[in-house]
């Protein structure tokens, strides 16, 4: 299943803008958010010339009635959407002892307030017509927590959490729910890390595996699988040696 009509947050760079492409080169019609409309506006020409119809919609997640507002539009612009993906979010690592309120709240705006925002606005027209795909970009640093990652990782396993159980209300519904966790992909916000990311992907190469794999609309998506695999060992791991083992790799802020 390959959607026809899709919005996308976050569409301004990074991830978001490389699936905007992606969805592009099969004609769909594609409703490009974020804040920055000149980056948008440069996102919806790149749009246009591989062959699909962007509409650019300036919105901030963390104000969740311009979210609402602009999921309305795109459903009234395409006459509906078939598949909504809440991309959009913030990463930056901080220790323990060094995180302000000021820090967590735009990161839990963004990451988890502002996906839902996204999501709950389109619940109501997917399940009226009986079909759709929601879908929303956590992380596998939401699987257990990692160091210096506290708001970040506890950000994504809210959003996996949501994302699992708007799965088993909407089952009965026909609208599909896939939880997107990528591992490093090379982005504006991973340019800005100092340390090692493993198994670092290219944007192209993530985008083309998240479209290919949300054709078939599976509950996850997670990648690169060595990663996947070690951190859901991790998951079965007694918290003493979780501690140790992670402290000496301390692969921070994935
Ligand atoms: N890159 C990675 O290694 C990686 C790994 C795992 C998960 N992820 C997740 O993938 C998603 C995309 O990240 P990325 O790597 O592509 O980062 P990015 O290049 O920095 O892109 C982030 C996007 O989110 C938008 N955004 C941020 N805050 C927003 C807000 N308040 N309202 C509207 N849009 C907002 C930005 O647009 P504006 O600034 O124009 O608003 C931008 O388009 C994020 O949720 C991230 O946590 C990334």
């Amino acid at each position: 299943m390959t959607p026809k009509t899709v919005l996308i947050t976050g569409a301004s760079s990074g991830i978001g803008r490389a699936l905007a492409l992606e969805y592009a080169k099969a004609g769909a019609k594609v409703a490009l958010v974020a804040r920055r409309i000149e980056s948008l506006n440069e996102v919806a020409q790149e749009v246009r010339a591989l062959g699909g119809e962007p509409l650019v919609l300036v919105a901030d997640v963390t104000k969740s009635e311009t979210v609402h507002k602009a999921v309305g539009d795109a459903i009234a612009t395409f006459g509906g959407l078939d598949m909504v993906i809440a991309n959009a979010g913030v990463g930056g690592t901080k220790h323990a002892k060094e995180i302000s309120w000021a820090f967590s709240e735009q990161m839990i705006d963004a990451n988890v307030n502002g996906a839902v925002a996204t999501l709950v606005s389109a619940i109501p027209h997917m399940v009226e017509r009986g079909s759709g795909q929601l879908v929303g970009v956590s992380s596998i640093a939401g699987l257990r927590a990692l160091p210096n990652s506290a708001v970040y990782s506890a950000s994504k396993a809210a959003l996996s959490t949501f994302l699992e159980a708007i799965r088993i209300d909407l089952r009965a519904t026909g609208v599909k729910v896939t939880d997107v966790q990528p591992g490093f992909v090379t982005t504006p916000m991973t340019d800005k890390n100092t340390f090692k990311m493993p198994f670092k992907w290219p944007v192209e190469k993530a985008a083309k595996v998240i479209t290919e794999r949300l054709q078939k609309a599976p509950s996850v998506i997670a990648f690169p699988w060595p990663l996947v695999t070690a951190l859901r060992f991790a998951r079965l791991l007694p918290n003493a040696l979780y501690d140790r083992l992670v402290s000496a790799a301390d692969p921070r802020g994935l």
